[in-house]
């Protein structure tokens, strides 16, 4: 692995300045940055006022030791890695020091190539657990993201858009209503990217209050404010080289949407409390379930920061407008509830499936899915039934009447009450049979019977026949 000791800032601790100088030259003659401290108090202000990679400490100092510094190192901050010089080596003191989590130790006087030797090797290490960590979570990641279903002609426009998008750097919006799948085709979009290696960070802007999401994105100094007691790097530097998914940007108050413009346009964040800014590479994708375009008319969103989002719009459809995806999407989500609760439902029932086919989903893709874990849980044989699912989903009765004078003949009642019920679900007949309380064969029957077939057939379902 490859390091750049530009990148990587070494804390050495000494009270003697002969050797706190030797250590700094020796590192920063091969280009590492260092800052310096003589005593362990101080050394422990630095780690958690600034963000530090490795920490090279003297053993023996008046006041707090190279071993009580050490041991707070750990408290906060456990994966920083100690290295600890000594004079007085004695095997003793080695072995508490390496007990205690230290990294290695080099006995004084130090020699170059001890010292270089010794610091690659810590930093690689640290490198190595922390990419392992992130390929392990984008590894499950990539996995979710191999399932966006989708038959319906919008959602294949988007696809083919996520597929054009590959080698793009484009800001781009992600519309839709709650539940459409915003965040799931964000991080689409981010895996056929190049920057699908490194981190996609998501943020939900409309969680925190304004001073907070302010510091969750630029990051904060140790005690910039009550309660800052270290200092925290921030979203965007998190996401550094990769993608910040700004969710729900509708929600950002007007001072917001000025730092959050000026952060893109420059590609640098200023710490709360700090002075410095620091430089980022972030892609951005942002989603809102509001009509960005309207709320920027309304005077509630910033015209610089919406056309500098607008660049790339991908709008997605409410799950009732593609209803063709229903079963797909059913049996995705039977697939992977079967598979989590360790059970073996093969499929859904017809009327089952006429339910989830006729309601309206307001919470979207995310109501059918919760409603098919619900009902995974509920089943008991192989299919889900009915039964199995919410109550909500059953009251597809519309309130609208019809009216008749006394005296209508009977097959005049029925066959407009044939119509009025067919019209009402779509044309759906195995609906229709259990509104009206008759069987499905019986339905087809008296379909055919009042001549009302030739109108389904062709699709036609006029207000009065
Ligand atoms: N096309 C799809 N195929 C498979 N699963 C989907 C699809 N769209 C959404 N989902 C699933 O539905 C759930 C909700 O999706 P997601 O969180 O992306 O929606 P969202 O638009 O961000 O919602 P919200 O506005 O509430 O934040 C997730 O579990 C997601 O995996
Ligand atoms: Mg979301």
């Amino acid at each position: 692995m490859k390091i750049d000791p530009k990148k990587i800032k070494v804390l050495a601790v000494d009270d003697d300045p002969g050797s706190r100088e030797l250590l700094q030259t020796i590192l920063e003659s091969h280009g590492y940055q260092v800052v310096t401290a003589t005593t362990g108090k101080e050394g422990l202000n630095i780690v958690q006022g600034v963000p530090v990679d490795l920490v090279m400490t003297d053993l023996r100092m008046p006041g707090m030791d190279g071993l009580a510094f050490l041991k707070a190192i750990h408290q906060s901050l456990p994966a920083l890695s100690v290295i600890i010089t000594t004079a007085h080596a004695s095997i003793d003191s080695a072995v508490e020091a390496t007990k205690l989590g230290a990294y290695g130790y080099i006995t004084k006087p130090v020699t170059s190539e001890r010292v270089l030797h010794l610091v690659r090797r810590a930093i690689e290490e640290q490198q190595l657990r922390q990419e392992n960590l992130y390929l392990r979570r984008q590894l499950e990641e990539r996995h979710q993201f191999a399932n966006i279903i989708g038959k319906a002609p919008r959602m294949q426009e988007i696809f083919r858009l996520v597929e054009d998008l590959e080698k793009s750097e484009s800001t781009v919006l992600i519309q839709g209503t709650t539940g459409t799948g915003k965040e799931l085709i964000a991080k689409a979009l981010h895996f056929h990217s190049p920057r699908r290696d490194r981190s996609f960070v998501a943020v939900n802007c409309g969680g925190l209050t304004e001073t907070l999401l302010e510091s969750e994105l630029f990051g904060h100094l140790r005690g910039a404010f009550t309660g800052a007691i270290s200092t925290k790097r921030g979203l965007f530097r998190e996401a550094d080289g990769g993608t910040l998914f700004l969710d729900e940007i509708s929600e950002t108050s007007p001072t917001m949407q000025v730092k959050l413009l000026r952060a893109i346009q420059e590609g640098e964040v200023k710490p709360v409390g700090g002075e410095q800014s620091v430089k980022v590479d972030v892609r951005i994708i942002a989603a809102t379930n509001q009509d960005l375009g309207q709320a920027m008319a309304a005077g509630r969103f910033r015209p610089d920061l919406y056309y500098r989002l607008n660049v790339i719009v991908v709008g997605l459809p409410d799950l009732k407008d593609r209803r063709e995806d229903i079963p797909l999407l059913t049996t995705h989500f039977l697939g992977i509830y079967n598979q989590r609760q360790k059970k073996e439902i093969r499929d859904i029932a017809p009327e089952a499936l006429a339910l989830l086919l006729d309601y309206e989903w307001p919470g979207n893709v995310r109501e059918l899915e919760n409603c098919i874990e619900r009902a995974v849980v509920l089943a008991r044989g192989e299919m889900i039934q009915a039964e199995n699912l919410p109550r909500g989903l059953h009251q597809t009765t519309t309130e609208r009447s019809l009216t008749f004078n006394v005296g209508t003949p009977l097959d005049v009642l029925e066959r407009k009450a044939l119509l009025a019920t067919l019209q009402d679900v779509n044309g759906n007949k195995t609906t229709a049979a259990r509104l009206l309380g008759i069987s499905q064969r019986t339905l087809y029957r008296k379909i055919k019977g009042y001549g009302l077939d030739r109108l389904l057939h062709e699709n036609k379902m006029p207000e009065s026949a």
